[in-house]
Protein backbone atom coordinates (compact mmCIF):
# COMPACT_ATOMS: atom_id res chain seq x y z
CA UNK A 1 0.00 0.00 0.00
CA UNK A 2 1.58 3.08 -0.90
CA UNK A 3 1.80 6.02 1.88
CA UNK A 4 1.41 9.08 0.12
CA UNK A 5 2.65 12.31 1.87
CA UNK A 6 -0.52 14.46 2.06
CA UNK A 7 0.45 18.37 1.00
CA UNK A 8 3.70 17.12 2.58
CA UNK A 9 4.77 16.42 5.98
CA UNK A 10 1.63 18.05 6.49
CA UNK A 11 1.53 16.72 10.37
CA UNK A 12 4.88 17.79 11.03
CA UNK A 13 5.35 21.31 8.76
CA UNK A 14 3.17 23.71 7.68
CA UNK A 15 0.93 21.96 4.65
CA UNK A 16 1.73 22.96 0.82
CA UNK A 17 4.87 24.77 2.32
CA UNK A 18 8.93 23.10 1.18
CA UNK A 19 9.32 22.98 4.89
CA UNK A 20 6.34 20.39 4.20
CA UNK A 21 7.89 18.78 1.17
CA UNK A 22 11.16 18.27 2.33
CA UNK A 23 10.33 16.74 5.64
CA UNK A 24 8.11 14.29 3.57
CA UNK A 25 11.65 13.43 1.21
CA UNK A 26 13.58 13.12 5.10
CA UNK A 27 11.04 10.86 6.03
CA UNK A 28 11.79 8.24 3.06
CA UNK A 29 8.25 9.18 0.82
CA UNK A 30 8.09 8.36 -2.29
CA UNK A 31 4.55 8.84 -3.25
CA UNK A 32 3.45 12.84 -2.82
CA UNK A 33 0.10 14.89 -3.28
CA UNK A 34 -0.10 18.90 -3.84
CA UNK A 35 -2.56 21.24 -4.38
CA UNK A 36 -2.76 23.55 -7.39
CA UNK A 37 -3.54 26.70 -8.35
CA UNK A 38 -2.53 30.22 -10.14
CA UNK A 39 -1.81 33.94 -9.65
CA UNK A 40 -3.20 36.01 -11.20
CA UNK A 41 -0.09 36.71 -13.41
CA UNK A 42 -0.36 32.73 -14.16
CA UNK A 43 1.90 30.67 -11.65
CA UNK A 44 1.00 27.85 -10.78
CA UNK A 45 1.49 26.94 -6.75
CA UNK A 46 0.79 24.59 -4.28
CA UNK A 47 -1.63 25.52 -1.65
CA UNK A 48 -5.00 24.14 -0.45
CA UNK A 49 -7.43 26.85 -0.31
CA UNK A 50 -8.48 29.10 -2.73
CA UNK A 51 -8.19 31.97 -0.24
CA UNK A 52 -5.52 32.53 2.81
CA UNK A 53 -7.94 32.78 5.41
CA UNK A 54 -7.66 29.82 6.92
CA UNK A 55 -3.13 29.37 6.52
CA UNK A 56 -2.66 33.13 6.76
CA UNK A 57 -5.57 34.63 8.43
CA UNK A 58 -5.18 37.29 5.41
CA UNK A 59 -8.70 37.96 2.79
CA UNK A 60 -6.97 37.86 -0.29
CA UNK A 61 -8.03 34.93 -3.31
CA UNK A 62 -4.77 33.43 -4.93
CA UNK A 63 -6.52 33.99 -8.28
CA UNK A 64 -6.57 37.81 -7.30
CA UNK A 65 -2.94 38.32 -6.30
CA UNK A 66 0.67 38.39 -8.57
CA UNK A 67 3.24 35.48 -6.96
CA UNK A 68 5.17 39.36 -5.86
CA UNK A 69 2.71 39.85 -3.74
CA UNK A 70 1.66 36.08 -2.63
CA UNK A 71 4.73 35.25 -1.87
CA UNK A 72 5.19 37.75 0.81
CA UNK A 73 2.61 35.85 3.19
CA UNK A 74 3.33 33.49 5.46
CA UNK A 75 0.96 30.64 5.25
CA UNK A 76 2.43 28.80 8.28
CA UNK A 77 0.80 31.70 10.23
CA UNK A 78 -2.31 28.85 11.12
CA UNK A 79 0.26 25.87 12.01
CA UNK A 80 0.96 26.73 15.86
CA UNK A 81 3.74 23.76 16.10
CA UNK A 82 5.95 26.03 13.76
CA UNK A 83 4.67 29.22 12.73
CA UNK A 84 7.96 30.73 11.30
CA UNK A 85 7.48 32.49 8.19
CA UNK A 86 6.86 29.79 5.04
CA UNK A 87 5.59 31.32 1.43
CA UNK A 88 3.01 29.36 -1.29
CA UNK A 89 6.01 27.54 -3.36
CA UNK A 90 5.62 27.63 -7.30
CA UNK A 91 5.14 24.28 -8.46
CA UNK A 92 8.57 24.17 -9.81
CA UNK A 93 10.00 24.62 -6.39
CA UNK A 94 7.64 21.71 -4.53
CA UNK A 95 8.95 19.64 -7.55
CA UNK A 96 12.92 20.58 -7.16
CA UNK A 97 12.53 19.19 -3.69
CA UNK A 98 10.31 15.52 -4.20
CA UNK A 99 10.94 14.39 -8.05
CA UNK A 100 14.10 13.24 -7.49
CA UNK A 101 12.56 10.89 -4.52
CA UNK A 102 9.20 10.69 -5.91
CA UNK A 103 7.67 7.33 -8.17
CA UNK A 104 4.61 8.69 -8.16
CA UNK A 105 3.20 12.42 -8.04
CA UNK A 106 -0.62 13.48 -7.41
CA UNK A 107 -0.97 17.05 -9.03
CA UNK A 108 -4.67 18.21 -7.61
CA UNK A 109 -6.08 20.85 -9.44
CA UNK A 110 -8.00 23.41 -7.38
CA UNK A 111 -10.21 24.41 -10.12
CA UNK A 112 -14.02 24.61 -8.53
CA UNK A 113 -16.46 26.49 -11.29
CA UNK A 114 -13.57 26.71 -13.89
CA UNK A 115 -11.22 29.69 -11.63
CA UNK A 116 -8.86 29.52 -13.66
CA UNK A 117 -9.63 29.34 -16.84
CA UNK A 118 -7.19 27.28 -18.40
CA UNK A 119 -5.18 25.51 -15.78
CA UNK A 120 -5.45 22.20 -17.26
CA UNK A 121 -3.29 23.61 -20.14
CA UNK A 122 -0.45 25.28 -18.42
CA UNK A 123 0.15 21.96 -16.11
CA UNK A 124 0.30 19.84 -19.22
CA UNK A 125 2.57 22.36 -20.91
CA UNK A 126 4.73 22.07 -18.20
CA UNK A 127 4.30 18.40 -18.07
CA UNK A 128 5.24 17.97 -21.36
CA UNK A 129 8.49 19.84 -20.98
CA UNK A 130 9.27 17.31 -18.48
CA UNK A 131 8.91 13.74 -20.01
CA UNK A 132 10.36 11.90 -17.32
CA UNK A 133 7.42 13.41 -14.66
CA UNK A 134 5.00 13.16 -17.11
CA UNK A 135 5.03 9.54 -16.70
CA UNK A 136 5.08 9.66 -12.87
CA UNK A 137 2.19 12.53 -12.37
CA UNK A 138 -0.94 11.55 -11.92
CA UNK A 139 -3.78 14.63 -12.27
CA UNK A 140 -6.71 14.74 -10.20
CA UNK A 141 -9.14 17.38 -9.36
CA UNK A 142 -12.96 17.78 -7.68
CA UNK A 143 -14.03 19.91 -10.52
CA UNK A 144 -15.58 17.18 -13.23
CA UNK A 145 -15.02 20.18 -16.05
CA UNK A 146 -11.51 19.80 -15.03
CA UNK A 147 -10.56 16.56 -15.70
CA UNK A 148 -12.69 16.03 -18.48
CA UNK A 149 -10.62 19.08 -20.39
CA UNK A 150 -7.43 17.33 -19.03
CA UNK A 151 -8.39 14.38 -21.04
CA UNK A 152 -9.79 15.98 -23.81
CA UNK A 153 -6.01 18.17 -23.82
CA UNK A 154 -4.14 14.24 -23.64
CA UNK A 155 -5.16 10.55 -23.90
CA UNK A 156 -1.46 9.86 -22.14
CA UNK A 157 -2.12 12.07 -19.14
CA UNK A 158 -2.88 9.95 -15.81
CA UNK A 159 -5.66 10.60 -14.31
CA UNK A 160 -7.40 9.87 -11.14
CA UNK A 161 -10.96 10.38 -10.98
CA UNK A 162 -11.87 12.14 -7.34
CA UNK A 163 -15.32 12.47 -5.94
CA UNK A 164 -16.23 13.79 -2.33
CA UNK A 165 -20.07 13.28 -3.02
CA UNK A 166 -20.06 9.21 -2.93
CA UNK A 167 -22.24 6.90 -1.69
CA UNK A 168 -23.00 3.68 -2.62
CA UNK A 169 -26.13 3.99 -4.35
CA UNK A 170 -24.13 6.82 -6.50
CA UNK A 171 -20.86 4.23 -6.89
CA UNK A 172 -22.30 3.21 -11.07
CA UNK A 173 -22.54 6.29 -11.73
CA UNK A 174 -19.08 7.23 -9.94
CA UNK A 175 -17.49 4.16 -12.05
CA UNK A 176 -18.85 5.22 -15.37
CA UNK A 177 -17.86 8.54 -14.74
CA UNK A 178 -14.37 7.20 -13.98
CA UNK A 179 -14.26 5.65 -16.97
CA UNK A 180 -15.70 8.10 -19.38
CA UNK A 181 -11.73 9.96 -18.56
CA UNK A 182 -10.12 6.53 -19.08
CA UNK A 183 -8.70 7.11 -14.86
CA UNK A 184 -6.46 4.84 -13.52
CA UNK A 185 -7.24 5.83 -10.33
CA UNK A 186 -10.34 6.61 -8.24
CA UNK A 187 -9.89 8.30 -4.88
CA UNK A 188 -12.59 9.16 -1.83
CA UNK A 189 -12.61 9.84 1.29
CA UNK A 190 -11.66 6.76 3.60
CA UNK A 191 -14.48 7.03 5.98
CA UNK A 192 -16.64 5.59 2.59
CA UNK A 193 -14.35 3.09 2.13
CA UNK A 194 -16.47 0.02 3.79
CA UNK A 195 -19.55 1.25 2.55
CA UNK A 196 -18.46 2.19 -1.28
CA UNK A 197 -16.65 -1.56 -1.40
CA UNK A 198 -13.16 -1.67 -2.54
CA UNK A 199 -13.34 -4.67 -4.11
CA UNK A 200 -15.46 -3.73 -6.51
CA UNK A 201 -13.72 -0.63 -7.50
CA UNK A 202 -10.72 -2.47 -7.91
CA UNK A 203 -12.37 -4.82 -9.93
CA UNK A 204 -13.65 -2.33 -12.18
CA UNK A 205 -10.45 -2.20 -12.95
CA UNK A 206 -8.70 1.25 -10.82
CA UNK A 207 -6.71 1.32 -8.05
CA UNK A 208 -8.09 2.79 -5.07
CA UNK A 209 -6.80 5.76 -2.92
CA UNK A 210 -8.67 7.35 0.01
CA UNK A 211 -8.13 10.43 1.90
CA UNK A 212 -7.21 11.32 4.50
CA UNK A 213 -5.95 8.72 6.97
CA UNK A 214 -3.86 9.95 9.87
CA UNK A 215 -4.49 7.38 12.55
CA UNK A 216 -2.27 3.73 12.01
CA UNK A 217 -5.65 1.42 13.20
CA UNK A 218 -7.56 3.21 10.05
CA UNK A 219 -4.18 2.98 8.03
CA UNK A 220 -4.22 -0.68 8.75
CA UNK A 221 -8.00 -1.33 8.39
CA UNK A 222 -7.26 0.31 4.58
CA UNK A 223 -4.96 -2.12 4.30
CA UNK A 224 -6.85 -5.20 4.84
CA UNK A 225 -9.89 -3.96 2.54
CA UNK A 226 -7.36 -3.92 -0.24
CA UNK A 227 -6.88 0.14 -0.98
CA UNK A 228 -3.97 0.98 -2.87
CA UNK A 229 -2.57 3.79 -1.09
CA UNK A 230 -3.54 6.24 1.45
CA UNK A 231 -3.35 9.69 1.86
CA UNK A 232 -1.58 10.66 5.27
CA UNK A 233 -0.25 13.99 7.15
CA UNK A 234 2.09 11.62 8.76
CA UNK A 235 4.22 10.21 6.19
CA UNK A 236 5.66 7.49 8.96
CA UNK A 237 2.63 6.36 10.39
CA UNK A 238 3.05 3.01 9.46
CA UNK A 239 6.39 3.03 11.35
CA UNK A 240 9.79 5.02 10.49
CA UNK A 241 10.69 3.27 7.68
CA UNK A 242 7.55 2.98 6.53
CA UNK A 243 6.50 6.25 4.68
CA UNK A 244 7.72 4.27 1.20
CA UNK A 245 5.74 0.99 2.08
CA UNK A 246 4.23 -0.50 -0.99
O1 LIG B 1 -6.56 14.41 -3.38
C1 LIG B 1 -6.90 13.79 -2.18
C2 LIG B 1 -7.27 14.79 -1.11
O2 LIG B 1 -6.21 15.68 -0.95
C3 LIG B 1 -8.53 15.53 -1.41
O3 LIG B 1 -8.95 16.35 -0.38
O4 LIG B 1 -9.42 18.55 0.57
O5 LIG B 1 -7.34 17.36 1.18
O6 LIG B 1 -7.59 18.33 -1.08
P1 LIG B 1 -8.28 17.71 0.09
CA1 LIG C 1 -5.59 17.65 -2.01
Amino acid sequence: MKIIAHRGASGYAPENTLKAFELAVKMGSRDFEFDLHRTRDGILVAHHDFDLKRTAATDAKIAELTYAELKEINVAAHFSKDPAFQRVPRLEEVLEIVEPAASWLNFEIKNDGNVYPGIEGDLLAFLRLRPALFEKAVVSSFDPGTADRCRGLSPALRLAYLNHGLSAVLLPVALKKAKAISAENFHFNFRLAGLLNVAEIKKAGFRVCVYTVNEKNDALRMKEMGVDGIFTNYPDIMGTNAANSE
